[in-house]
């Protein structure tokens, strides 16, 4: 498409003796296609013409001669529309999928500029729950888009391996724990210790203190406290490794919060030298009252640290050792708070780049209905969804195509693309409620759907299609929807974008989505492998080309591409 932005830019440049740049970015692809292809909103001579926009808009359709690209010209109040000739729109875009294969939609405009992104994020000796399944996956995808458009990317698994609650599950341990069960099951152990700590400290609060006691000790280098907290983060982190592996998901640093002890009283003296830090009620503080926030706690009565404390050293850390352009955090809306504090306290403490740290929020996942809390016990275990959705696909593709080999691959291709798909059904900051049924559909706007969309595209290619011309003649495209689905394809680059602009994977999702159900509705009517060798080479050419959008598409979610299923 860019080829097109650029004539019309030309076009209207020359016609208002305006800045061709200026106008490029001003371009846009209006909603309605049968408006335009694209539209050109006439505000910006307005000024220097001493017209109105709708004057100018009516005056340039009927002056402006177009090139061949581009069929008519015509205005919408202050809008002048486009529209594309039908043969170049198909020849430009699918010739530029046919050279640029899957990195088609990829770009080099961020070259040179570093994002650090903060995801996943679990909190060792605790279940993996869906909640940080969203986290995991938004942030996957993210870091892959910003990598197709040219960032280094540096993705950060930021373990909640340090804190108070550790305190609590020494003192657990030593109270009710099993070695011999540790060993065996670790995280259902410690998720037993947990959940009898919380509950058995409602009717004695001396074991909440007994539990801040042991942190003391944990953060002062006990040595029977930091053994026992090494095995528990060495078996947590065994079973986060198998879930990581299966959802294909690798970081550049697993620096969970506890790598930030020793970097910690730098910052606390920095925020005295700065006069920020003051104490109150015995405890550390930040105050933010000013800026409509409660203080930020530093330090505790005892002396501790706390997550925020951690965050601070973290964020530094960072800067320090990447000087990033963008810092990312994709947690959860509810640490919002958390955050706006955070940003606040680094950018008073003097740090010009506390502008560029993001909290990337999302919304709640709810269950077939149901919340989860950790501390209640009412969690719903990932490895669980991932083993339910991975043999409901079994049974699917079992009635579908019982003959695949390598069924139980597919299988778990497809269990997990219903899961990570789901995360995409909506714009991130929505809450999304997951059920089984939606999610596997694979007539619905699910993953399933998609990856079957492109393994029957794959199943075509596989049949023997004799000789066929190269390069096809595309001008034999003459179907209006295979004109809609090429610019469509078309659009798939500048979506990314704006995936990208507004942190959203779901703005793929969504396209991949209209794309799919255009060309189904397209399949279901136009026979590809036609008797005219032509007609079904340049039809091929169309299908392979969609092929390669949903595979670069999924891919960027975080989702693979079976090819038979
Ligand atoms: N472990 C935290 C939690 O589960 C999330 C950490 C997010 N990252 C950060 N730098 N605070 O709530």
């Amino acid at each position: 498409m860019k080829k097109f932005f650029r004539i019309i830019a030309e076009l209207v440049a020359e016609g208002t003796d305006t800045d061709i740049d200026l106008i490029l970015s001003k371009l846009e692809i209006p909603t309605d296609d049968k408006l335009g292809d694209i539209a050109f909103p006439c505000f910006l001579p307005a000024k220097h013409l001493h017209k109105s926009p709708q004057d100018i808009a009516m005056e340039l359709a009927s002056t402006l001669k177009p090139p061949s690209e581009i069929s008519s010209i015509s205005a919408d109040g202050p809008y002048l529309n486009f529209k594309l000739s039908r043969k170049s729109v198909v020849e430009e875009i699918l010739s530029e999928v046919r050279s640029k294969r899957e990195r088609y939609g990829s770009s080099d405009d961020y070259v040179g500029q570093t994002v650090v992104m903060d995801f996943s994020s679990p909190n060792i000796a605790k279940p993996f729950g869906l909640g940080h399944l969203r986290s995991t996956v938004i942030g996957n995808s993210l870091m892959r888009i910003y990598r197709f458009c040219g960032y280094k990317a540096v993705g950060i698994n930021h373990l909640g391996d340090w804190g108070t609650q550790f305190g609590k599950l020494i003192c657990a341990y030593n109270l009710w724990g099993d070695k011999d069960k540790l060993k065996e099951d670790p995280i259902s152990e410690l998720y037993r210790l947990y959940v009898k700590f919380h509950k058995e400290a409602e009717g004695d609060p001396s074991l909440m203190e007994k539990g801040r006691e042991w942190f003391r000790k944990l953060e002062d280098g006990d040595e029977y406290a930091l053994t026992l907290w090494k095995h528990f983060k060495e078996y947590s982190m065994a079973e986060f490794d198998k879930i990581y592996d299966r959802l294909g998901i690798n970081f550049d640093f697993q620096t969970g919060e506890s790598f930030y002890n020793d970097k910690i009283p730098a910052v606390i003296n920095r925020l005295k030298d700065k006069k920020l830090a003051e104490t109150s009620e015995d405890a550390l503080v930040v105050k933010l009252d000013k800026y409509d926030m409660p203080p930020l706690l530093l330090k505790k009565k005892d002396e501790t640290t706390l997550y925020a404390t951690r965050d601070l050293a973290a964020a530094i850390y960072r800067y320090d050792t990447f000087s990033f352009d963008k810092l990312f955090y994709i947690v959860g809306s509810e640490q919002k708070l958390h955050f706006r504090q955070l940003f606040k306290v680094l950018e008073l403490m003097g740090y010009k780049w506390a502008d560029n740290c993001y909290h990337i929020e999302f919304g709640r996942i709810k269950f077939e209905g149901e919340e989860m809390s950790t501390r209640k016990g009412n969690i719903i275990l990932l490895e669980d969804v991932i083993g339910k959705s991975k043999r409901l696909a079994l049974k699917i593709i079992e009635g579908k195509n019982p003959d695949i080999p390598n069924k139980d691959d597919v299988a778990e291709q497809i269990g997990l693309g219903a899961v990570i798909f789901a995360q995409f059904s909506s714009r991130r900051i929505k809450n999304i409620s997951f059920s089984w049924e939606e999610a596997l559909n694979f007539d619905g706007r699910t993953g399933p759907y998609l990856q079957y969309t492109h393994a029957r595209l794959c199943s075509l290619e596989r049949k023997d299609v004799g000789e066929m011309p190269t390069p096809p003649n595309l001008n034999l495209l003459t179907d209006q929807r295979e004109f809609s689905i090429c610019k469509l394809i078309g659009r798939f680059p500048i979506i990314i974008k704006s995936a990208l602009s507004e942190n959203e994977p779901s703005l793929i999702a969504s396209y991949l989505l209209e794309l799919a159900s255009e060309f189904n509705g397209y399949y279901q009517n136009v026979r590809i492998l036609v008797e005219d060798k032509e007609l079904k080479s340049a039809r091929m050419a169309l299908s392979g080309a969609v092929k390669i959008i949903i595979k670069i598409g999924l891919n960027l979610l975080g989702i693979s591409s079976p090819e038979r299923m």
